[in-house]
């Protein structure tokens, strides 16, 4: 499996998300919501229907093998759907999905808590066809480092034609799940490569293609210089953007109103919402020394998890109204301390100063730095091509 970590790069600022009645650049083919454990239809905050797990999805042994709980709390932070009902599994349960060729969203969603004598602090594993996703996994140990107290677990699987989506509950032990969410996506999104269709090896000389057999877990989605975009907002794929101000970038968010954001062919809008093209880092000091900056790097620092793949597909758009031409503003990408690109002109790139454009990144990550390294991600401002702005 590769995972992946999404980054997004753009110049400027706007609170303009997607609207109340506005259409999604995307419009998802399927779109599942199955509200686990549940015994009545809900809508959740956003508005979004989550319905009951209908017979179809379930297994015959469904009855002996599992058993629905209230969670006996809901913390503060935590929305009433779809944690506080969840399905609870005494031995292996595997729910069929029929769905459409292609790749699919799933998210599974945790809220580790008391289901009356069940404390949710079990262990078990999680496969969907021949992938395993979670393997003695603990909703809780993973809540209990983290500063919230449920959790989405986003997965991009390849179907042919049914996900048959199976809990398997660790020794002496059972597994829960509190929802399920499955959505399409437009064809190859993920699988072939940036808005050039293009996947640059990080490190490597080989050509490098993912096929149609290759799963993915996100593991950072980011908007960058931005505010939250919450599923809702995104453009038709409820992908969720976190900002990135615990990264503690040195740097700083540029700020222009109303961006005009041209998507184009190769950089569809349904690639990111304008949101998180509209927002950015860059590193500054533009009116008291900027060649300092070419002593300096704008760094972030993301945990992955060791001896995986993962696909980095950085995001950018110039706005700042001085950048208008090409050889203005280069800069060099590194990820994991490599260089990934030497020469990044997001103008000459994008063919035009308010087009985005997005890339993708595949990069392999050791396990010489312990199993919980950081995968790092330097820019550094280029002058060798005569570029003005560091
Ligand atoms: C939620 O979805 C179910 C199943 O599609 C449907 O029967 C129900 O009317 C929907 N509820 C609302 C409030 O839209
Ligand atoms: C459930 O378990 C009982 C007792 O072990 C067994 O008799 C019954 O056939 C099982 N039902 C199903 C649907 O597996
Ligand atoms: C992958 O699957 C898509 C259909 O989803 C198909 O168009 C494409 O040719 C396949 N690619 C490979 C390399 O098999
Ligand atoms: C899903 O499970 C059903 C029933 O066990 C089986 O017939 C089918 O082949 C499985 N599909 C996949 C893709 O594993
Ligand atoms: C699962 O993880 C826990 C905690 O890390 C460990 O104590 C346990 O032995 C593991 N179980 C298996 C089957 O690997
Ligand atoms: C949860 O985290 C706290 C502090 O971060 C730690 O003291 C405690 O031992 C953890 N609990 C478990 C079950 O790991
Ligand atoms: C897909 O790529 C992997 C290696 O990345 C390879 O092992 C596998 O055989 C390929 N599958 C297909 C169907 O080409
Ligand atoms: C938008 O992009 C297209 C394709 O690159 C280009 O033809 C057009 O001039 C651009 N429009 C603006 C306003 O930049
Ligand atoms: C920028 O990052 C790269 C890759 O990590 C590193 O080799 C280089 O020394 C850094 N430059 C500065 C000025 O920190």
């Amino acid at each position: 499996m590769i995972r992946h970590a999404f980054l997004t790069f753009s110049i400027l600022i706007s609170a303009a998300v997607l609207g109340e009645g506005a259409t999604p650049a995307y419009k998802p083919t399927e779109v599942f919501l199955f509200n686990c454990g549940a015994t009545s239809d809900k809508i959740d905050d956003s508005g979004r229907n989550w319905t009951v797990e209908n017979r179809k999805i379930l297994p015959s042994n469904s009855e002996n093998a599992s058993f629905l709980a209230d969670a006996s709390y809901q913390e503060s932070g935590v929305p009433q759907v779809p944690y506080m009902e969840a399905r609870i599994f005494r031995s292996d349960f595997t729910y069929s999905f029929p769905v459409t060729p292609g790749w699919k969203f799933l998210r599974l969603y945790f809220y580790p808590t008391k289901y009356g004598s069940y404390a949710a602090d079990s262990f078990f594993s999680v496969t969907v066809n021949s992938f395993t996703l979670l393997q003695n996994f603990s909703a809780h140990l993973t809540v209990n480092a983290s500063k919230s107290k449920s959790l989405i677990k986003e997965f991009i699987i390849p179907v042919k034609q049914t996900m048959n989506l199976t809990f398997k509950p660790s020794l002496n032990s059972l597994a829960f799940v509190n929802g399920v969410e499955i959505v399409s996506m437009p064809d190859g999104f993920y699988s072939k490569g940036g808005f050039d269709d293009n996947l640059i090896n990080v490190g490597r000389e080989v050509d490098f293609k993912i096929n149609n057999s290759t799963a993915f877990e996100t593991f950072h989605r980011r908007n960058i210089g931005g505010q939250m975009v919450p599923g809702v907002s995104d453009t038709g794929m409820f992908r969720p953007w976190f900002p990135d101000e615990d990264y503690e970038v040195e740097g700083v968010v540029v700020s222009v109103p109303d961006a005009k954001i041209n998507y184009t062919d190769k950089t569809p809008a349904y690639v990111a919402p304008e949101d998180v093209y509209a927002t950015s880092r860059s590193m500054g000091l533009l009116n008291k020394d900027p060649s300092l900056n070419l002593q300096r790097n704008m760094t972030w620092h993301f945990t992955v998890d060791a001896e995986y793949t993962y696909l980095v597909r950085l995001h950018f758009f110039e706005t700042t109204l001085e950048v208008n031409g090409i050889n203005q503003r280069v800069f060099s990408i590194f990820i994991g301390k490599q260089e990934a690109m030497k020469e990044m002109d997001v103008i000459r790139l994008s063919g035009g100063s308010q087009n985005p454009v997005y890339i993708d990144f595949r990069v392999s990550v050791g396990s010489e730095n312990g199993m919980r390294p950081d995968l790092r991600l330097d820019l550094h401002p280029l002058a060798d091509t005569g570029a003005s702005v560091y």
